[in-house]
């Protein structure tokens, strides 16, 4: 693509620049994805200056984009080094997925590794690892032990991602505290993330600068798509990514805290990997699996104990206000007759776990005030909930519990009860918790995408595996694809959930949020957005200004949408009953042998395919934001020569999210793989579809 840069890279590798004295004859700085479709170019500036290139064809995706870093105490590390050598390999692998979005991920890229040194003293080096894959590139850097550097106090990474043109974008804010913003559609020289700050609805928040959240999504001017993202994030903070709207270019802004730096590590140690999806359909963005095979091999071997499921919860009526966590509200949720209630309600739907929240003491001082400190213990029941017989009726009736920990954003409290309360879990064989970080941050100064945090969110999840755990984290830092390493990292928030409908001051999330999330925040890992809730409206417990601003329809076909290997049924057992579409959240699949994208833009629409895990069902969830949609595809996913029966469960011709979302039909349609399925979707509404073999 730049052919007066490749030569100057085979020069470098001559050695012909003062100081290289073991270079390779001939280094070849460019690699390419398996199908050629993806070419990297690597090398350095006229200044020294570590940098790459990536291209598709004839587009060039990112421009020379130049790598580098600053520390405490230290010289910055970018510019007048040398290129000591390089290495390139292949690798053609498939693994399994113990639960997820399909059975079987290959993992496919040439990767180029090339090392670059300090030409004066202290004569610093590292090397910068890439991996191209079809679908898009990942790279990282890697410190290796050297003599007079063995400590990095980084200040701030400055790699760059310079994109090509104005490219629109779907975006959040680089928050250092939450996930918890809407998405915006915008130009790139449009963001304005600083706009975005002090939302009155999130705990805690804190956008430092104009700056994204990852992933974020782009759409070029030649209809390329990108997300950009990181990877394996160990002991080391988040990245944001820091905009420089003149150039239309990007560079990773690393979360700060208390410390003069951002990050502290002993060598060697190696970074996140930095990666950016590329993409000709935005549905390929949802099937690639990047994130996951940047990430290294299982870890933990068995995790059959944790079984995939749908839960119900003592929850959503703490939301709507109905009842509440603390018991000294006098309305109480999780007494052990409600506790009860719920697990009848489960066991009679085919739903297999239940989360209780409020069930132990604390909760009178674990908001809005400083002093959090041991607050909670994690293992003392109100006098109202009797944890051991609420765990007997469970068992009793198939149904597990899913333990709830709230933190209250008082993480050290929780670290010196982790055994203690895992034990607990243990003697009543309890697999699975939620966890909650509310609140600012103690010790204050940190913040939840820090490198401390980030710690300690990877303490709890091996603790939990030595407990044969398995944790649902809200609050959380976000996914970069470690569910690979720790299969007991089965879900988490980190986006704006279900929840801000019953209570958002500014509407809720309107009809275009849920389908940017299943092209952004949905790319990094599965989310517990706690869809199915059929009374819309939320009378009498809300007012006009609190709506689900869906369809019905669009509910149940979320089930399918947004992936999870936990999917809540959140609303109150008498919000089911009459409700003939029950039925699909009694049928639908939470684990999956293959997952098809058949359609679908960021904030527009989308309509995904599931197969559900050893069967032959397939289950299809479309939805559409604020337009009425006609869908058309082939099913030709199903096998030849089958006949199946398609339950379509729909919205009504007049279902609008706003005027009428309740109206949904339901019918039956014979097909197989030669039917071309036609939906058609109400405004903010959505279809649900299970198909099973006659
Ligand atoms: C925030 C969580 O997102 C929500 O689901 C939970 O009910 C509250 N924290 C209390 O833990
Ligand atoms: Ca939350």
């Amino acid at each position: 693509m730049n052919p007066t840069r490749f030569i100057w890279a085979i020069f470098v590798g001559l050695g012909l620049l003062a100081g290289c004295q073991s270079a390779p004859q001939e280094m070849d700085l460019r690699a390419q994805s398996p199908s050629g479709n993806l070419k990297l170019e690597v090398f350095l500036t006229d200044a020294g200056q570590p940098a790459y290139t990536l291209a598709k064809g004839s587009e060039v995706i990112l421009d020379t984009s130049t790598l580098g870093f600053e520390f405490l105490g230290a010289e910055p590390l970018g510019t007048d080094l040398v290129s000591t050598g390089s290495a390139k390999e292949s690798v053609d692998e498939t693994w399994d997925m113990p639960w997820g979005e399909q059975a079987k991920v290959r993992n496919h890229f040439e990767q180029l590794r090339v090392s670059f040194q300090e030409q004066k003293a202290p004569k610093r080096k590292f090397d910068v690892v890439f991996k191209v894959y079809d679908d898009g590139l990942g790279f990282r850097y890697e410190f290796p032990k050297q003599a007079g550097f063995e400590t990095a106090e980084i200040t701030e990474e400055r790699t760059q991602f310079n994109l090509t043109g104005d490219h629109e974008v779907w975006w959040q804010p680089g928050d250092w505290d939450s996930y918890e913003h809407l998405y915006n559609r915008s130009k790139f020289s449009e963001v304005d993330a600083i706009s975005k700050r002090d939302h009155p609805n999130i705990a805690a928040t804190y956008v430092h600068t104009n700056a994204f959240n990852t992933p974020v999504t782009m759409k070029t001017e030649a209809g390329t798509y990108l997300s950009f993202h990181e990877a394996n994030l160990t002991d080391y903070s988040g990245m944001t990514l820091v905009l420089d709207q003149n150039n239309f270019s990007m560079e990773s802004g690393i979360v700060g805290g208390p410390n003069p730096y951002k990050v502290k590590r002993d060598l060697p140690f190696n970074t996140p990997w930095r990666m950016v999806q590329v993409a000709d359909r935005a549905g390929d963005l949802i099937e690639s699996r990047l994130v996951n095979n940047l990430n290294e091999p299982d870890k933990l071997g068995d995790v059959s104990w944790f079984t995939p499921m749908k839960y119900v919860g003592v929850w959503w009526e703490m939301h709507l206000g109905t009842k509440a966590w603390e018991l000294a509200s006098g309305k109480h949720g999780a007494t052990t007759a409600n506790a009860k209630r719920h697990i009848d309600f489960a066991a009679e739907n085919n739903i297999g776990g239940i989360l209780i929240e409020g069930w132990n003491t604390g909760w009178e001082r674990w908001f809005g005030i400083p002093d959090r400190e041991g607050v909670f213990d994690f293992i003392t029941p109100y006098p109202d909930y009797d944890f051991d017989e609420v765990a007997r009726y469970a068992k009793e009736k198939g149904v597990q519990i899913i333990m709830h920990h709230e933190t209250s954003a008082a993480p050290r409290t929780y670290e010196q009860q982790l055994d203690t309360a895992y034990a607990l879990m243990q003697k009543h064989g309890i697999h699975a918790v939620k966890t909650g970080y509310v609140g600012p941050l103690i010790p204050e100064g940190e913040y939840h995408h820090g490198q401390w945090m980030v710690n300690h969110y990877r303490k709890v999840i091996l603790h939990a595996a030595e407990y044969e755990v398995a944790v649902n984290a809200h609050e959380p830092i976000k996914a970069t694809g470690l569910r690979r390493t720790y299969p007991n990292i089965i879900s988490r928030e980190g986006l704006r959930g279900q929840e801000y409908n019953a209570w958002a001051s500014d509407g809720g999330n309107m009809p275009d949020h849920l389908p940017t999330v299943a092209f952004t925040r949905m790319l990094a890992g599965p989310i517990d957005y706690t869809p199915g809730i059929f009374n819309l409206t939320m009378e009498p417990f809300k007012g006009d200004e609190n709506n689900i601003n869906t369809t019905l329809g669009q509910q149940l076909a979320l089930y399918v949408v947004i992936y999870s290997p936990i999917q809540m049924v959140p609303d109150l057992p008498e919000h089911y009953a009459g409700h003939p579409a029950l039925q699909f959240i009694r049928d639908v699949a939470v684990d999956w042998d293959a997952t098809k994208v058949l359609n679908g833009e960021p904030g527009d629409f989308v309509t995904i395919a599931r197969k559900q895990k050893g069967s032959d069902n397939w289950f299809i969830g479309s939805i559409t934001g604020y337009d009425a949609k006609t869908l058309t595809f082939p099913l030709d996913f199903l096998d030849k020569g089958k006949a199946y029966e398609a339950i379509i469960y729909e919205d009504a011709k007049d279902a609008h999210w706003k005027e009428n979302p309740t109206a949904y039909n339901i019918r039956k349609q014979e097909v197989d793989a030669n039917t071309v399925m036609e939906l058609n979707l109400a405004p903010g509404g959505g279809t649900a579809v299970s198909i099973m073999p006659k």
